[in-house]
C-alpha cells in the first residue's frame, strides 16, 4: 500500500516506535530499501531530496514505490526532503510524492509560518502530508554547509504557535543532531526534545540520524521521536563497497557485479536500524 506520512506516523505513535526514512540517492538503493522493510515487516518512508528527484525523475521514483508497495504488502511512503522552493514542491506533488517537507528553518519565524501554511495548502488538497522544521539542524546535506554558529535548538513555546498555526502533520526538531556526520557521535539534547514532546501532540522527526549512537534510539522514539531519517549512512556503505568493487573488477564484467554487494550493504544497515526503530527491549 502507498502510503501517507500521516498514516504511517499514526501507526508509529500507537506502537511507541519510529518509522525509518531513509534517503536514496540512485534508483538502484530504492527496491532494496523496501526490500528490508519487508523482511522486516514495518512500513517504510522512502525520501529523496529535489536534487536527486530531478535526477532520477519524480514519475518514475513514484512508478517504483507504488510497484512495489503493492508486490510487497508493505505500506510505502514517497517524501520530498528538504524542499525551500514551492515550486519544486508543487512539482512532487503533482507527480505523487506522498508526503512533502518545506524546510523554511533558515528563514524568519513569520516567513518559516506563511512558507509552510502555503504548501499545507496545497497539499492537503492532494491528500498528502506536511513535515516542517523550526530551529536549525546543523551539519551538511547536498553540500550545504550549517556552522555551528548557526545551530538552534527548536523552542517549545515557539513550536507550540507554529503547529497551531500551520497544521503539519509532523515536525523536525532542532535537538543536537547534524546531518552528514558519520565519523563520529552526537550528543542528542533529551532534556529539550523531552520539553518540546510535553508540549505538543504530533510526531516528531528526527535528522542527521547516522549521527545518532544507537544506545540513543530508543530513548529518543520513548520521547516522541516517530520519523527517523538516515541518510549518509547508506551513502559512506555504498560509496565504500562500490569503491572497492570497481577496483577489483575486470572492467569488462557486468555492472551488476559491482552493484549487488553495494545493495547487500544497503540491506544489511535498513535492517538494522529498523530493528532499533521497532524499540522493542528484549
Ligand atoms: P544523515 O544523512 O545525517 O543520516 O541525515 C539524514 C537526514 O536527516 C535527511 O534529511
Amino acid at each position: 500500500m502507498y502510503v501517507s506520512l500521516k498514516e504511517v506516523l499514526n501507526e508509529a505513535q500507537s506502537l511507541n516506535m519510529a518509522i525509518g526514512a531513509f534517503n536514496t540517492h540512485n534508483l538502484e538503493m530504492l527496491p532494496e530499501i523496501i526490500r528490508a522493510a519487508y523482511k522486516q515487516k514495518t512500513p517504510v518512508i522512502i525520501q529523496t531530496g529535489c536534487g536527486t528527484a530531478n535526477y532520477i525523475g519524480h514519475r518514475n521514483l513514484v512508478a517504483v514505490c507504488k510497484s512495489m508497495a503493492e508486490e510487497y504488502g508493505v505500506k510505502v511512503t514517497l517524501h520530498l526532503d528538504h524542499a525551500k522552493d514551492f515550486n519544486e514542491i508543487r512539482k512532487a506533488i503533482d507527480a505523487g510524492y506522498s508526503s512533502v517537507m518545506y524546510d523554511g528553518s533558515s528563514f524568519s519565524l513569520k516567513e518559516n509560518i506563511l512558507g509552510t501554511k502555503r504548501v499545507v495548502e496545497y497539499a492537503k488538497n492532494h491528500g498528502v502530508s506536511v513535515e516542517a522544521e523550526l530551529g536549525i539542524v546543523g551539519g551538511t546535506e547536498e553540500g550545504i554547509v550549517i556552522e555551528k554558529e548557526k545551530i538552534r535548538y527548536t523552542d517549545p513555546q515557539e513550536a507550540v504557535e507554529f503547529v497551531q498555526l500551520t497544521e503539519i502533520d509532523a515536525l523536525a526538531v532542532a535537538i543536537g543532531t547534524n546531518h552528514g556526520q558519520y565519523r563520529s557521535k552526537t550528543d542528542v539534547n533529551f532534556s529539550r526534545l523531552k520539553e518540546i514532546n510535553e508540549v505538543l501532540d504530533i510526531p516528531l522527526v528526527i535528522h542527521g540520524g547516522t549521527g545518532v549512537k544507537e544506545k540513543d534510539i530508543g530513548k529518543v522514539i520513548d520521547l516522541g521521536i516517530r520519523k527517523f531519517n538516515v541518510g549518509t549512512e547508506l551513502l559512506i556503505g555504498w560509496n565504500n563497497e562500490s569503491k572497492s568493487c570497481y577496483m577489483s573488477n575486470e572492467e569488462n564484467i557486468s555492472n551488476r557485479e559491482n552493484v549487488v554487494p553495494c545493495l547487500e550493504v544497503i540491506n544489511e544497515i535498513v535492517q538494522r536500524k529498523i530493528r532499533l526503530f521497532k524499540n522493542i527491549n528484549d
